[in-house]
């Protein structure tokens, strides 16, 4: 991993059609699924970004066979059951990655220790081993539900569970521990959020019942059913997506194309988003692609208003507030995001650096507990400085965040820690080189 700094410039306009690499939230789920599953996993477009990595040495260490046959090309065999880990976990950097597989682990009669890096080590875990306690597994952690921790599993029974806040990671956890329950789980989620893991629970042959209501949305699930391998398409991220869309959205004379997005609407929150703020987004060539659409998303330079954000929509752009700030900071008037308090739990404080970032780059910014306001510069007097050099404490999306704002800025925007860009958008860096974009 790379310690040196990296600097994005003020340049020329970005141009090109691109493609992002796999979606990370259903890389882990094919990795996952396909070593609890009987038979053979065939993944093609998998994210190979170091969480998604961590994940597939999660997997062998659990039992499975996982190997690399080409280019984002996997295959999986499963034993339909997990094996005890013969050394400690590492989950790296991936909050996915550790929470998930914890749900599957907890299933089987085994003990097993998870650790990570320095972030997600202050991350809370909690959130997942309360529910799992509730249906029968025991842990030994440290202070406040922290990792490492040991986790033992087996015998669990089915649990009725009402998320306390909105998250895939938990109710992903619960519904894999569910499946080697006694009886039925049921996850009932106030807000809706990314459906990935019943969607692939389903084709691995589950059965998994979904129903929605004004109250929100329940899944159920019955204990002791198998999964059996199958191909597992993976789409591109639109979280990664978002930072060369951005990037030519403010960006002057800029139109970028990104192929292959994948639009499932638990996602798209951000694009919703740009285009109230009046964005020249348009999405092109919607198709279905392995159970989700896909689409081709244009973005041309445009000139952006401030909004308020609904805040029932964070769910589908939680991880997408960072570089909305970034565009909120080009606009004219004041974008206002609330009701994202789950933002201060991720691989960083994500208000307080985003806060911390664009204020040291001339942007007013005020800060409240459950979110953040940007005030635009355009129209304004004081423009998008840049000329800083931000502390990222590892986090990917601050990291590609601020580069993208040097770019449009008036002087360059230095990062630390630019290798951990790597955890999510191996390439992103080349990726900017080749739209015209000056990092180095
Ligand atoms: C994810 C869910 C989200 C998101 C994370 C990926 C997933 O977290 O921030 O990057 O794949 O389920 P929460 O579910 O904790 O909000």
């Amino acid at each position: 991993m790379s310690t040196a700094d990296l600097s994005a410039r003020p340049g020329a306009a970005l141009t090109g059609t691109i493609r992002v690499p796999g979606d990370k939230s259903i890389s882990h789920r094919s990795l996952i699924l396909g070593a609890l599953a009987n038979g053979v996993t065939t993944v093609e477009g998998l994210l190979e970004g170091d969480d998604v990595l961590a994940t597939a040495a999660a997997m062998r260490a659990f039992g499975a066979s996982v190997t690399r046959t080409g280019p984002g090309a996997w295959t999986i065999e499963g034993q339909g059951r997990f094996v005890e880990p013969g050394d400690i976990v590492d989950c790296g950097n991936a909050g996915t990655g550790v929470r998930l597989i914890m749900g599957a682990a907890a299933g089987f009669d085994l003990k097993a220790t998870f650790t990570g890096d320095a972030s997600l080590k202050k991350r809370p875990m909690g959130r997942v081993l309360t529910p799992l306690g509730l249906m029968g597994a025991t842990w030994l952690s440290r202070e406040g539900g922290r990792l490492p921790l040991t986790l033992s599993g087996g015998g669990l029974k089915g649990v009725r569970y009402v998320l306390p806040m909105a998250s895939a990671q938990v109710k992903s956890a619960v519904l894999l521990a569910g499946l080697n329950a006694s009886g039925e789980t049921v996850v009932a989620e106030p807000e809706a959020t990314r459906d990935h893991t019943e969607r692939m629970l389903r084709a691995f042959g589950a059965s998994v019942d979904v129903t929605d209501a004004s109250e929100g949305r329940t899944i159920r699930l019955q204990g002791g059913q198998s999964l059996t391998g199958c191909h597992v398409a993976v789409p591109g991220d639109p979280s990664s997506a978002a930072f060369p869309l951005v990037a030519a959205l403010i960006t002057p004379s800029s139109t970028v194309t990104v192929e292959g997005v994948m639009l499932n609407p638990l996602r798209t929150g951000l694009f919703d988003t740009l285009i109230e703020m009046g964005a020249d987004l348009t999405i092109a060539n919607r198709r279905d692609a392995g159970g989700e659409e896909v689409g081709d998303i244009t973005a041309r330079y445009s000139p952006l208003k401030g909004v308020v954000v609904p805040p029932e929509r964070a769910p589908a752009m939680i991880d997408e507030y960072p570089i909305l700030a970034v565009a909120a900071a080009f606009a004219s008037g004041s974008t206002v995001m609330r009701g994202i308090g789950e933002m201060r739990v991720k691989e960083s404080d994500r208000i307080a650096l985003m806060a911390a970032g664009l204020s040291a780059c001339g942007v007013g910014v005020e800060e409240e507990p459950e979110g953040f306001t940007v005030v635009g510069t355009a129209g304004g007097n004081h423009p998008v400085r840049g000329e800083t050099r931000v502390t990222t404490h590892g986090d990917h999306r601050i990291a590609m965040s601020h580069l993208v704002l040097g770019l449009a800025a008036q002087g360059s925007v230095t990062v630390d820690e630019p290798g951990m860009i790597a955890t999510s958008f191996p390439g992103f860096v080349e990726l900017m080189q080749g739209l015209g974009g000056e990092i180095g």
